[in-house]
């Protein structure tokens, strides 16, 4: 099936509104797993990290990270000022570990409003960001000129199936009772992502080919890996 992408930024109120009020506890919990069972121990003791979540939408997996790690640095961007109100409600005014931005990838790199976290960042995550991106090799230039050397990366997305009855399939057999806005946005979604072969593409052509890219269960990718 031929890829057809989607909008890139969540903006819209009822959208928003869906996605933050989803339960995607499973999958957030999973990938904070994936990232923990990656992180030498000796990372894990120290206190300093610098973690940054790109496309975190409302946060929901920034904020399980900082239950990880009570005294990193926890950044999350995003391009929708919405998605970023609702993180920055979740994790109270109080919380000075956060540091959630409006910003789109396009604006990361160079000299640009990231410029302090060049070079600096010990984790780069995303999840279901890569689907969302008109030129996918964004992601992985923003991911490398964050990366402090030997950086833990990890991106976890859909990836595309090979035809709309599929897709159909998918949907009926993981959201078979999801409000309309999330089904037609989860179709939407898969018929907008990469698949493996694809993504492998993307990883040679922006120098990241050492990352592992794996299929997960019947429509995720996973990849991996660390940042020289
Ligand atoms: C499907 S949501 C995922 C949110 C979050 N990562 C999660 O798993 O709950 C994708 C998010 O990526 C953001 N996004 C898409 N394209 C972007 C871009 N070019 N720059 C910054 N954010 C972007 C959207 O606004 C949206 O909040």
């Amino acid at each position: 099936m031929q890829r057809q992408p989607e909008p890139e930024l969540m903006n819209d109120q009822i959208q928003v509104q869906a996605y933050a009020e989803a339960d995607f506890n499973e999958g957030d919990a999973h990938l904070v797993d994936l990232v923990m069972s990656m992180l030498s121990s000796e990372f894990q003791q120290r206190s300093d990290h610098c973690i940054v979540d790109l496309g975190c939408g409302p946060g929901n997996i920034a904020l399980r990270l900082a239950s990880q790690f009570d005294q990193a640095r926890i950044v999350g961007i995003d391009g929708s000022a919405p998605m970023i109100q609702r993180a920055r409600e979740k994790a109270g005014q109080g919380d000075s570990r956060f540091d959630f931005r409006v910003l789109r990838l396009q604006d990361c790199l160079d000299r640009g409003p990231c410029s302090d976290l060049q070079h600096r960042a010990d984790v780069v995550i995303s999840n279901s960001l890569l689907h969302h991106l008109h030129e996918p090799e964004l992601l992985w230039r923003v991911t490398r000129h964050l990366a402090a050397p030997g950086c833990l990366t990890l991106h976890r997305d859909l990836r595309r199936p090979c035809s709309m009855a599929n897709a159909h399939q998918l949907q009926q057999r993981h959201l078979p009772d999801a409000p309309d806005v999330l089904i037609r946005d989860f179709l939407a979604s898969l018929v907008a992502a990469f698949t493996a072969e694809e993504v492998k593409q993307q990883l040679q052509q922006c120098g990241l080919p050492s990352l592992s890219v794996e299929e997960e269960g019947d429509r995720y990718l996973v990849v991996s890996g660390l940042v020289d």
